[in-house]
């Protein structure tokens, strides 16, 4: 594609490329961005203009209405996948990313960076690189803060009967599955696992 504003020639004669980027204004519906613009050549000796519309449809995750989960080594290894995905759908989530992988060492420290130091992180970190995970980009409306209400406290003997982590988890550190803290957080983890190619 030619950058904008660029001159160029076809045929002995001079175009110029203008893109006429938003000339119709976007419209948001449901997370959809609608793009109308056009690109306009003109050519030098002729005033010859001529548009091209194009349309463009683009799915737009807005900011504080993703969070990242994964689903936990310990969740994964006894099967519970499928039901915890359940659980995701039944709670209104929809998956805009999703990885079945493991985690090295060296990646599950920089995940849980903000954790080092503590008593716990050494534990974490080889527990979360002692099997496969499955990570994912959730949406919903406010998704971070109703995330972590769904799938009850850290600790899955004080989260509350059928969430997530009351079903699955066994302790603190095997709690099933792993909930963004903050808005900020959910972008930084989604980043760590996901490129923008394998979003949707
Ligand atoms: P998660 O949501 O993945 O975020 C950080 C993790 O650290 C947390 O779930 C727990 O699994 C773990 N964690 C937090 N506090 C403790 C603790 N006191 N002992 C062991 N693990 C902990």
């Amino acid at each position: 594609m030619w950058p904008r504003n660029q001159v160029f020639q076809k045929r002995n004669r001079i175009f110029r490329k203008v893109q006429i980027d938003y000339c119709l204004t976007g419209l948001l519906l449901n997370g959809y961005k609608i793009t109308i613009y056009t690109e306009m050549y003109i050519t030098s000796n002729e005033f010859d203009i001529f548009l091209l519309p194009f349309v463009h449809i683009k799915h737009t995750i807005m900011a504080g209405n993703i969070t990242f989960t994964m689903i936990k080594p310990d969740a994964v290894a006894q099967g519970f996948i499928g039901p915890i995905l359940t659980k995701f759908n039944e709670g209104g989530y929809i998956v805009r990313a999703m990885k079945y992988t493991r985690l090295s060492q060296l990646q599950a420290e920089a995940f849980y960076a903000v954790h080092q130091g503590k008593p716990f992180f050494e534990g974490l970190v080889g527990f979360m690189s002692s099997g496969p995970i499955v990570a994912c980009i959730l949406e919903k409306e406010n998704a971070v803060e109703s995330f972590r209400e769904f799938i009850g406290a850290t600790d899955p003997a004080k989260a509350p009967e059928g969430s997530i982590r009351k079903l699955y988890g066994s302790s603190i550190q095997k709690n099933a599955v792993h909930g963004s803290d903050c808005d900020e957080n959910a972008v930084i983890e989604s980043n760590f696992f996901f490129s923008r190619f394998e979003r949707f």
